[in-house]
């Protein structure tokens, strides 16, 4: 047995706002956005929609797909960067929402590498026979902290939610191979300040485009994969050049990249869950394919892993 993924659930806020609506509120143009970050539009959620009321409908379809209830679950993981309060955290107004058992919830803080850093996590304790079943959720109101006199930032993130609950699957099938690290001193290129988002856009650039290509490299060798046995890679989409550096690097082919940015934007925690919860929905994800997700974020932290699709 190993640690895999039993069911996902999304959640995406109904307002759609586009790069020609922010040419109306700032002095930016739908082809910069385009050209520089492949981004088209990105949701953004209502004043009464914080980040706790995005993972819970995104953790109760997860729970319901997996075949499972509230009482099944034995952990709760939130990655975040934008919770409802400091504290209490995400995880535990979840716990409670869900009416789950008395059992740990805590939030994660890896920004864009969250998720994987909660997959991570999860996987640890399903191994060692802890707990059998584990929600990760991914979830970011990044609007809130957004500076909308930014160009440089405002234009790249949205509001999603997407949520995993992992146990154990059939041998071979599940999570194959992990990489995590980080490197705080990199913090100034990308933290929040007070209250809103700070970037160099460029040094985070270099960093993720190096970053990016080694993990989803190393996952693949420590799994003891081909290139040619990766079905999809799942990215943390954050901007669609930096994508494309890690195909490269993974010498794979375009079809073989799950891309969601044109309409999400950069989502941080829930990019990738996000992109393959999309990716399942479509049906490109099957049972038996072997997925890369390798993700960046600020910290700076990163993450990557490798999964075989399926129960
Ligand atoms: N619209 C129009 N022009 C703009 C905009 C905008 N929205 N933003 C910046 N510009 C201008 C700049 O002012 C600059 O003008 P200048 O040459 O006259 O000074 C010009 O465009 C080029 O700016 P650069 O910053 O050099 O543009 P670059 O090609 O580096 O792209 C970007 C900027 C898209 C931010 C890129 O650096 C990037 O994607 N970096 C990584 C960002 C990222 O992935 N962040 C992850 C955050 S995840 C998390 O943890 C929340």
């Amino acid at each position: 047995m190993s640690a895999g993924i039993l069911g996902m659930g999304k959640f995406i806020p109904e307002r759609v706002v586009t790069n020609t609506d922010l040419e109306k509120v700032m002095d930016t143009s739908d082809e910069w956005i385009r050209t520089r970050t492949g981004i088209e539009e990105r949701r953004i959620a209502n004043d009464e929609t914080d980040t706790s009321d995005m993972a819970f409908a995104a953790a109760e379809q997860a729970i319901k797909n997996a075949g499972l209830t509230a009482s099944d679950i034995d952990l709760i993981l939130v990655a975040t960067v934008t919770p409802d309060h400091p504290f209490p955290s995400v995880a535990c107004m979840l716990q409670d929402r869900l009416g789950a058992r008395r059992i740990p919830a805590m939030d994660i803080s890896a920004a864009c590498s969250g998720f994987i850093y909660g997959m991570v996590t999860a996987k640890q304790f399903i191994d060692n026979d802890t707990f059998h079943h584990v929600l990760v959720v991914g979830v970011e109101k990044l609007s809130k902290i957004t500076n909308w006199d930014d160009r440089g930032t405002a234009v790249l993130f949205g509001d999603a939610a997407a949520a995993a609950v992992l146990g154990n699957v059939s041998e071979g099938h599940g999570i194959l191979s992990f990489e995590l690290g980080a490197d705080g001193s990199g913090g100034s290129y990308l933290y929040q300040d007070g209250k809103y988002i700070k970037m160099n856009g460029r040094e985070v650039f270099k960093f993720a485009v190096r970053q990016m290509g080694e993990s989803a490299v190393h996952v693949v060798e420590k799994a003891g994969l081909k290139k040619e046995d990766i079905d999809y890679l799942i990215p943390h989409q954050a901007n669609i050049r930096i994508m494309e550096a890690s195909r490269e690097r993974l010498e794979i082919p375009e079809e073989k990249m799950i891309k969601t940015i044109q309409k999400y934007g950069n989502t941080s925690a829930s990019s990738i869950p996000l992109a393959l919860v999309d990716a399942v929905e479509e049906g490109k994800v099957k049972d038996g394919d072997v997925l890369v997700m390798v993700g960046f974020g600020g910290g700076l932290t990163w993450g990557a892993l490798t999964l075989k699709w399926g129960k």
